[in-house]
């Protein structure tokens, strides 16, 4: 019967046939294990010579790392097993003989591995960042589902910026400039004022010069939006939504968190609600610790770490001064110089997972600030026509998924949770 290493455990005790890599082996004169991996999972299969035979058993030790198999044997339940289950091997067959295959189980360097992400994905390692990532994905299309929120898949090609003008990546459309798109909010917001409640979830693009273990060129952002909700509302729904993708990590990944090491314990208690912190605390602290930090300045990752130090849950930095944010941030009634935003800080110094705000829907506000912006009045109108044709108060956030992964995972490194990363001197493979 042909099953996968995942489903072994509905065969226990009966023979099966699993297509697999060998993705390392060991051997003694009369018993082989082969670390084998077909996806799904990783399961070690012994080949012992008395039992397999003298055919099966040369075969199995002359098996080059990575070569593509078809393996038979009889499941075992074993508890020392990560998985709880072993193969004992009674066939093999060779579909492809991978000869010197680069990444071996010795150390290599970051740059080694990179230059080889398109294999490098097959490790232990690389394979459980995928299935959380996968998890984390799956976890927020049930979220938003669940809360009523309808999917919207906003242009990746487009002739409005909105996260500023310096970093955008410039193409040709025919005879026009276009942009890979920042962030799909603007768009969203429309599609907020005809869907009510909506998210999209897509690629982004930021052409930034920063070479930090928190940034990519392009990363994936999750961009709910929200009609008649207002900073407060969308707080928490942030801190729900965060919620829900730990908890269904948590469960639904063990092996994965298993494979990385990482400390569950410092995940499991991150439960709405999360601590909330005004942008003027977050100076006081800082300045309180010895940083120097005026009033005005935006965070730095030494900031956002050391502000997240103090808490053992994601926390929220808001109002911050209207001067270091984006244009569309509706002013505080209370405090015009600070906006009702928010950046969700997550613990373990990963940073900033989420940025979000109430939008401003005052018509003569917006137009203002767009100006002042240098913005031009042609390629906003669409986006003025929101406020003009029954504007409502409405919130939104941005989640960035690898930041999420990296966090989540253990990750140190942003490069590791995206399958193939576009980094400032990396576009291969
Ligand atoms: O804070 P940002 O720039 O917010 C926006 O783009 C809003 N328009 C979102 C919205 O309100 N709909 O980006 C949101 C998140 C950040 O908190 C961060 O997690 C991630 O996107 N992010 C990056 N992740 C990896 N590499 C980069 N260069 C990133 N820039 C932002
Ligand atoms: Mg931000």
């Amino acid at each position: 019967m042909k099953t996968t290493i995942s489903q072994v455990g509905k065969h226990v005790e009966e023979t099966v046939t699993i297509g697999a890599w060998l993705a390392n082996k060991r051997s003694s004169g009369k018993i082989a294990f082969l670390q084998l991996r077909d996806g799904t999972g990783f399961i070690q299969g012994v080949v012992v010579k008395a039992e397999a035979g003298e055919e099966v058993f040369t075969q199995a030790k002359e098996m080059t790392q990575e070569s593509s198999l078809y393996v038979t044997g009889i499941v075992r339940e074993d508890d020392r097993a990560p998985s709880g289950y072993e193969l004992t091997v009674t066939g093999v067959e060779v579909i492809n003989e991978a000869k010197d295959y680069p990444i071996t189980p010795k150390e290599h360097g970051t740059e080694f591995l990179m230059d080889h992400r398109h294999l490098w994905l097959r490790s232990k390692r690389q394979h459980a960042i995928m299935k959380i990532r996968n998890e984390i994905i799956r976890a927020t299309y049930e979220f938003f589902h669940e809360e009523g929120f309808v999917k919207v898949d906003p242009p990746i090609l487009t002739g409005s910026s909105a996260e500023g003008t310096t970093n955008l990546f410039h193409t040709k459309y025919f005879d026009e400039n276009a942009y890979l798109s920042q962030s799909g909010q603007l768009y969203m917001e429309a599609a907020a004022m005809a869907l009510g409640k909506v998210f999209s979830f897509g690629p982004t693009f930021r052409a930034e010069k920063s070479k930090t273990r928190r940034h990519l060129i392009e990363f994936w952002m999750i961009e709910p939006e929200m009609a008649f909700m207002d900073h407060d509302d969308s707080l928490e729904v942030q801190e729900n939504y965060v919620t829900h993708v730990i908890q269904s990590v948590l469960k639904n990944c063990k092996l994965e968190l298993k494979a990385l090491d990482r400390d569950t314990s410092k995940l499991e208690n991150i439960v709405a609600p999360f601590p909330r912190i005004t942008y003027d605390e977050a100076i006081d602290m800082l300045k309180k610790d010895g940083h120097e930090i005026e009033w005005g300045e935006d965070f730095g990752a030494p900031h956002e770490t050391a502000i997240a130090e103090k808490y053992d849950k994601p926390v929220f930095i808001t109002h911050y001064p209207a001067d270091i944010k984006a244009f569309y941030m509706k002013p505080d009634p209370n405090r015009e110089e600070v906006v009702l935003c928010a950046d969700l800080i997550a613990p373990e110094g990963y940073g900033e997972v989420i940025g979000g705000s109430q939008r401003i829907d005052d018509e003569a506000l917006l137009k203002e600030r767009y100006q002042e912006h240098n913005l031009s009045d042609e390629t906003y109108k669409w986006y003025m026509d929101l406020r003009t044709y029954g504007s409502v108060p409405h919130s939104g956030f941005g989640l960035g998924l690898e930041r999420t992964v990296a966090w989540i995972s253990g990750t140190e490194h942003v490069r590791e949770t995206i399958p193939f990363p576009r980094l400032l001197n990396r576009l291969y493979p």
